[in-house]
């Protein structure tokens, strides 16, 4: 495999731009390919066989284009499909998971918020990664049910109202952090910092997952230091819609193409 090979990174549509930033910011010089799985969105309420059936679907792409790894870019394909694709795939895939630890650690109010979508939320690796944590902290858990496809329309401010319902009852019941497990919603930033005190922090899992993917990188000499990166973001929908995220992102707008996939 080329040190200059792409980054494969892929999501149920525009949100895991949020993680895209992040590895861009990180190691700007790695060229990388986005799939925008906005066809199949939300993946959150579908059966786990069907989120296992995408998830390989769009890896296929991946793989077919020569990426060198691929991120996972969706919690909820993560929590419900990695295992898959690591036993499937020799290529190495990097996750993101719901960033209960850093919250668990850090709270003082000992409760916490965790705001994702139902399949994540209900997949087994999450009630196994986060039952450490519940023997010594409450975790008020909401299914963000609704968001996703409000986000995939690039109507943010229409999620004020639901994202209200959701996030009050948390704030009420005393959280002093609220996760956001789903890698749309840091799209909802300032929505949700006009619902939350700002004594809350919100805490997104993008900045470790760029961190993780520098050092699974490193570890197999497949990181790229020198050259221009080539960026390439794919929906099998709506162009302007992913464009205009890329464009909110300081990302080459120009560079969203439609892709059957
Ligand atoms: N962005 C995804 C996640 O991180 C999934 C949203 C969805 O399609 O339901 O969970």
């Amino acid at each position: 495999m080329n040190k200059d090979a792409p980054i494969g990174i892929f999501d149920s549509g525009v949100g895991g731009l949020s993680i895209w930033r992040e590895i861009n910011r990180l190691l700007p010089q790695e060229s990388s390919i986005y799939l925008a799985d906005s066809k199949h969105a939300p993946y959150g309420e579908r059966p786990k066989d069907e989120i296992i059936r995408l998830s390989v679907k769009n890896t296929e792409v991946l793989v077919e284009e020569g990426c060198k790894l691929i991120v996972v870019a969706c919690n909820t394909a993560t929590t419900n499909a990695i295992d898959t694709l690591r036993s499937h795939y020799s290529i190495p895939f990097v996750g993101i998971e719901p960033a209960t630890k850093p919250a668990a650690i850090a709270t003082r109010s000992g409760k916490i918020g965790v705001l994702a979508t139902r399949g994540t939320l209900t997949s087994e690796l999450f009630l196994s990664t986060s039952a450490p944590y519940r023997e010594e902290i409450e975790i008020i858990e909401r299914v963000g049910a609704g968001l996703v496809p409000i986000i995939e329309s690039g109507k943010l401010s229409e999620a004020r109202d639901l994202l209200k319902r959701y996030l009050e009852p948390m704030v009420a019941a005393g959280v002093d952090s609220i996760v956001l497990g789903c890698s749309h919603y840091p799209f909802l930033i300032e929505e949700i910092k006009a619902i939350v005190p700002s004594s809350i922090q919100i805490i997104d899992s993008g900045a470790p997952v760029a961190r993780r993917t520098a050092k699974l990188l490193q570890e197999r000499n497949l990181l790229n230091d020198e050259g221009t990166a080539q960026l390439r973001f794919y929906t099998n929908t709506n162009v302007e819609v992913l464009s205009s995220f890329l464009q909110r992102l300081d990302a080459p707008p120009n560079e969203a193409q439609h892709l059957n996939f």
